[in-house]
């Protein structure tokens, strides 16, 4: 079984086992066509950093990437085309993620198992990437686990930080846990909840929303410093031109 990418990024899949462990390829088998709409978000949020550092990548003064939630290994395989860092280091919680990762990525990219919310996990690199499966502004609040990472990434001040915000579906549900984060008419659609979360993340931290694709089901966001002069981006809404994710 192989997954072919944006009809370009390809990698051998073995079967999920039968186990208690299921992750992130058991989604995309199941859901090729959300878990392709998703990536391709992360390719065009993730060529928006690549053009913006264009310069700066081709001299060399961005080389390192970290990604806490390593999945299927698609942000990779990106990461890899559009920056060509140096350093390159991958982690994921789940053993059975680990052992596609090592089977999958090129020899340069270290990947090994680690809870992305365990303090000795996070350290600097230019670029770090975020794919949370769960990320809402709920759980983005301080004294949660994922805005403590957030909390923690930021702190280190990489060139670029990616996010993925998942409240699209059940927007209309959590009128009373996000209008206290967010004010009032914040869930009236997905659009002004996108806009209002990445303004309290750039308040909250010092950097600029630069640009963010999203479907009906995530958001990826890219965020750059404040002082690199970039301007508040926009939310493109992805549509599909053709499948982004085929499983043969
Ligand atoms: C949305 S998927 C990431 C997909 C990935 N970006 C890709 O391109 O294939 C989320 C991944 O996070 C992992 N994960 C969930 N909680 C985690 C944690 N606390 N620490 C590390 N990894 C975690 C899951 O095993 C899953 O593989």
């Amino acid at each position: 079984m192989k997954a072919t990418i944006l009809n370009e990024f390809e990698m051998g899949l073995v079967e999920p086992q039968d186990t208690d462990e299921t992750w992130f390829l058991d989604w995309v088998l199941r859901s090729p066509k959300h878990a392709g709409d998703h990536l391709a978000c992360s390719y065009k949020t993730f060529g928006a950093i690549a053009s913006f550092y264009e310069e700066e990548i081709l001299l060399g003064n961005i080389t390192s990437v970290k990604e806490y939630f390593g999945g299927m290994g698609a942000h990779a395989l990106f990461a890899q085309e559009l920056f060509q860092p140096t350093d390159h280091a991958v982690t994921d919680y789940s053993a059975a993620a680990v052992e596609h990762l090592q089977r999958v990525l090129p020899g340069n990219v270290r990947v090994w198992q680690a809870d992305a919310y365990d303090s000795e996990t996070p350290w600097m690199a230019d670029i770090a990437i975020l794919d949370f499966g769960d990320l809402t502004v709920f759980k983005a609040q301080q004294d949660q686990p994922r805005g403590k990472l957030l909390d923690t990434v930021f702190g280190m001040h990489p060139n670029a930080v990616t996010i993925t915000d998942i409240a699209a579906r059940y927007l209309h549900l959590q009128k009373r846990s996000y209008e206290p984060l967010l004010g009032e008419g914040c869930c009236e659609s997905y659009e002004e909840y996108l806009e209002r979360f990445s303004r309290l993340l750039e308040d909250r931290y010092g950097y600029v929303m630069l640009q963010a694709n999203y479907t009906r089901w995530s958001t990826v966001m890219a965020f750059v410093p404040q002082d690199t002069g970039a301007a508040h981006g926009e939310f493109h809404k992805y549509v599909s031109p053709l499948p982004a994710l085929v499983i043969s």
